[in-house]
């Protein structure tokens, strides 16, 4: 009886051990990308910043493909992370979004954004809600509604300039002016200043240390408290007039608000067929869009300006794009879409700028299962970050892929570059302001050349931590030109 029982008790012990040992052992066994994770806890997160934080971060990345392959473990802000520096891995992770990956934000940066943010959201409400932003900033909508607005604020910013500015700042001002214009048809004043003064302290707070006392993070947090206020009141505003002031509909729906508003049928409650139900979901939601474009957007514009700067035959080029253009209209006449279509050299610009400075130099993702990826596996929860900047500075992409060049682009159509080309990122996450982007982009560099001659005021250089921008916001002095309009030279 007794070697009997000993045999019961060992054989589930044995097959115990056994299971525990070859679960561990098929975790080893797991072909993860090779790579170092560095120190306990810090990982190599100080290597990255201090990179990032010079104006040439590349060695970070190209050290570690050399040593490791284009597919890559290390372990940065608090996790490893499996870097994807291969323009097919790439695709596939930005395609699989909702499948094998899902974007994964720090709660710190998820309470700045808001819950309903559209950069939060997923599943089948992400797909409707992305494709109805796509419908906010399609081409037709910038050409038939945006445009003369972009046109008109960008001129009236650029007439009130004094002779040295710091182009980012005024940049960033542009932006802002032009989203909430967009948003709700509201022009400069009063209002949107005081907004912009909260926003600005929200933005901060995205590059903040998450500690909720005493911190730029804290300040953020109630300064998003704020202007979520001010636009809750806005959307209520609008709610009322939308009942009672039937000729306001056609004003509204040129906004998007308004859209939104048409969507629920201007009724909150029930979440019409938006996906709406209530204040709260449209203020996350105009929130984000206000985010999403202010620093990419206003970034892109300044360092266009820089890199023409520093390229004396570009600058000649895009100069005799535009003075072509303004020559052909009669004195301060506003831009048409025909002659947004009739800058190819501004466009080449733009590409250039997108592929040197990567704004967004990457995305970060997080594995929802284990997922097989060019002969390794990237185990399920793992967060992984698919670079767009080591593939756009990769000299096999891109010959002297570190030199600006915006020449390169000539002829060559940035949407059939495939992966080789993502600065507005790829699959169901692509950003829905790309055209609007552009457009705003190529506006400002339209008037800031047929307005101004300047040069730099200091010596400015270029950093990639904790975002790409220029380490004193890019001074300028400026002096007015005299006008290349049809009027002018008649005169
Ligand atoms: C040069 C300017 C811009 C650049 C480089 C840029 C880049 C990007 C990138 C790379 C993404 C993808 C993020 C991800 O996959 O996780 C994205 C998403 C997004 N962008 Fe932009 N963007 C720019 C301007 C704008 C503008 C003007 C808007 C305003 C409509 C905008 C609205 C958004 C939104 C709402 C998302 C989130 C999409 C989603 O998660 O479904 N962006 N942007």
């Amino acid at each position: 009886m007794a070697p009997l029982l000993l045999l019961c008790l060992l054989v589930p012990l044995c097959l115990l051990l056994l299971a525990v040992r070859s679960s561990r052992f098929a975790h080893r066994k797991l072909p993860l990308p090779p790579g170092s994770l560095g120190l306990p806890l810090l990982g190599e997160t100080l290597q990255l910043i201090s990179a990032y934080k010079t104006e040439n971060p590349e060695p970070f990345i190209d050290e570690r493909v050399t040593r490791y392959g284009a597919i890559f473990t290390t372990h940065v802000f608090g996790e490893p992370t499996v870097f994807v520096t291969d323009p097919e891995a790439n695709r596939y992770v930005l395609q699989n979004e909702g499948k094998l990956f899902e974007c994964s934000y720090p709660s710190s940066i998820s309470n700045l954004l808001g819950r309903h943010s559209l950069l939060l959201m997923k599943g089948s409400l992400h797909k409707r809600m992305h494709s109805l932003t796509m419908s906010f900033v399609n081409s037709s909508i910038i050409r038939d509604h945006l445009l003369v607005d972009i046109d008109r604020l960008i001129k009236l910013n650029l007439d009130s300039w004094p002779s040295t500015v710091f182009l980012l700042d005024e940049a960033k001002k542009i932006t802002f002016e032009l989203t909430i214009k967009q948003l709700m048809s509201l022009d400069p004043g009063e209002w949107t200043e005081n907004l912009r003064k909260e926003y600005l302290l929200v933005i901060d707070g995205f590059f903040g240390l998450p500690i909720p006392f005493f911190t730029t993070y804290a300040r953020a947090i109630k300064a998003r408290a704020k202007v979520a206020e001010t636009l809750r009141r806005k959307v209520r505003e609008r709610r009322r007039e939308y009942y009672e002031e039937e000729k306001e509909k056609e004003r509204k729906r040129e906004d998007m608000l308004g859209s939104l508003l048409e969507l629920e049928g201007g009724g909150g409650g029930g979440g019409g067929g938006g996906g709406f139900s209530d204040d709260e979901e449209i203020v996350d939601f105009l929130l984000a869009l206000l985010v999403a474009g202010y620093e990419t957007t206003s970034t892109i514009m300044t360092l266009a300006v820089k890199f023409l700067t520093e390229t004396p035959a570009a600058l000649a080029q895009i100069k005799e794009e535009h003075e072509e253009i303004r020559a052909k209209k009669r004195g301060m006449e506003a831009l048409q879409w025909s002659d947004y279509k009739a800058m190819p050299f501004t466009r080449c610009v733009i590409n250039e700028t997108l592929r040197v400075a990567n704004i967004i130099s990457g995305v970060f993702r997080r594995a929802t299962t284990d997922v097989n990826i060019k002969g390794y596996t990237i185990p399920k929860g793992w967060r992984v970050f698919a670079s767009f900047r080591a593939v756009h500075l990769d000299h096999e992409y891109y010959k002297e892929a570190r030199t600006f060049n915006p020449w390169r682009w000539l002829n060559k159509n940035p949407s059939t570059q495939g992966n080789l080309f993502t600065p507005f990122g790829g699959g169901p996450r692509l950003c829905p302001g790309y055209e609007l982007a552009r457009v705003e982009i190529s506006v400002f560099l339209h008037h800031l050349i047929t307005t101004f001659n300047w040069e730099a005021a200091e010596v400015d250089r270029l950093v990639f931590f904790p975002t790409t921008r220029t380490q004193k916001r890019c001074p300028v002095n400026l002096s007015r030109r005299k006008s290349t309009s049809n009027t002018a030279m008649k005169i």
